[in-house]
């Protein structure tokens, strides 16, 4: 008796099929609008971008413009205008978008897709502003800077000097996006065509025979050759982290936006099959931060490995017409859009989801609220719309 209570209790808590009855979904939709709020109503400040929220000592971690982070606040903001027509978002994404500007000149960096095409460039979407298509192009110039002909990559890190002489992350890829768009505007061909360079050296390089990803790829600038093939942010060298095999996704999915090359489309496809047939993916479909993690089922998850795959893999959809590519992608926002992961309403913070992980190498930011992890929900939200506006499809 006992038992088949418990089996109706576990059948009755199971998600069924995406269908979520209209009370709860009202309730969702109104815890959806206050976290919005808490992001519109927190201080405006040129120097302190909210990156994260640390709930044991209660701390919102704060960062200049210049860290890789400091663009997703006002591309949330941007975002969350486009989802709810409200111009105070606008006003205030606006505002957090200039503090950026100066960003255009830092050559210190691979980050400036990170930073400035998820301020500028999403800004762009909503505001036909000439000025923000100056910047694109400055940001352009900067990051091209940083572009090694001989190895025809673009160089991501400058730290650690006395362990790599040349690092490339997968991250990178995600750069490309600000060049493919500075050409587009200026009609400059050569941002382009480093974008192209670059996702070539990758696509050579960074893949193992199973499709994931390495994290970090040294290159000896005298010969080309590959040094090392590491981690800095994964379990393992050998081990695959989930925003790395998201990165990836993501990266080649919008390079063939760009290219049309069908290379790119298979790379990405090959990896989002990695990705979704993992075993160690969790049913709800948001990833551990790291596939090899030693102590799966017992490790923090990381909700923004599972929203930037969610988002790429609308846009793949579009191209593959593969029904596990937006499978995938509704059950992350079925998974997302719940009280397990929307922070609840009495967490006063400028963030929407909890439980995404930052850096492991550093233990810091693991299973917390995170800019980007909001970032890459509201995307997917953005792309599922526009999927159903365009195709009628739900
Ligand atoms: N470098 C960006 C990241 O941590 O994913």
């Amino acid at each position: 008796m006992l038992f088949i209570g418990f089996a109706i209790l576990l059948t009755s808590c199971k998600p069924n099929n995406n269908k979520v009855p209209e009370k709860e979904k009202k309730s969702i939709d109104n815890l959806l609008t206050e976290r919005y709020q808490n992001l519109l109503h927190y201080p405006i400040d040129s120097l302190a971008f909210p990156r994260s929220y640390n709930p044991t000592v209660k701390t919102i971690k704060k960062v200049p413009s210049k860290d890789w982070t400091s663009g997703f606040y006002a591309g949330n903001l941007w975002q969350i205008y486009a989802l709810t027509k409200n111009t105070a978002y606008k006003t205030a994404a606006k505002k957090w978008t200039r503090f950026i500007e100066k960003e255009k000149l830092n050559d210190k960096t691979h980050d400036m897709g990170f930073k400035v095409y998820n301020s500028f460039g999403q800004g762009l979407k909503y505001d036909n502003n000439k000025n923000y298509e100056e910047i694109i192009i400055k940001s352009a110039q900067t990051l091209s800077s940083r572009f090694n002909k001989k190895i025809g990559s673009i160089r991501s890190w400058d730290f650690n000097k006395h362990k790599w002489k040349f690092p490339v992350i997968i991250d990178n890829m995600m750069n490309l996006e600000l060049l493919f768009e500075a050409t587009k505007i200026s009609k400059d061909s050569s941002f382009h065509k480093i974008a192209i360079q670059h996702a070539n050296t990758t696509l050579k390089n960074h893949f193992r025979p199973n499709n994931s990803t390495w994290h970090v790829l040294d290159y000896n600038p005298e010969t080309t050759n590959v040094r090392m093939k590491v981690t800095h942010q994964g379990i393992h060298d050998n081990s695959s982290w989930a925003r790395g095999q998201g990165w990836a996704i993501y990266g080649f999915t919008m390079a063939y936006r760009y290219t049309k090359d069908i290379k790119y489309l298979q790379q990405a496809q090959a990896t989002a099959a990695f990705f979704l047939n993992h075993k160690n993916l969790p049913e709800d479909g948001i990833p551990y931060w790291d596939f090899d993690a030693p102590n799966i089922p017992n490790e923090p998850r990381d909700v923004s490995a599972g929203a930037i795959v969610a988002s790429a893999l609308v846009e793949l959809y579009s191209y593959t017409n593969n029904k596990k590519h937006i499978d995938y992608s509704k059950k992350v926002i079925h998974s997302l859009k719940s009280k397990n992961y929307i922070l609840d309403a009495s967490t006063k913070v400028p963030f929407i989801l909890n439980h995404s992980s930052g850096d492991w190498s550093k233990r810091a930011e693991m299973d917390e609220p995170i800019v980007y992890g909001d970032y890459y929900f509201l995307e997917t939200l953005i792309r599922l719309k526009k999927l159903r506006d365009t195709t009628g499809q739900n």
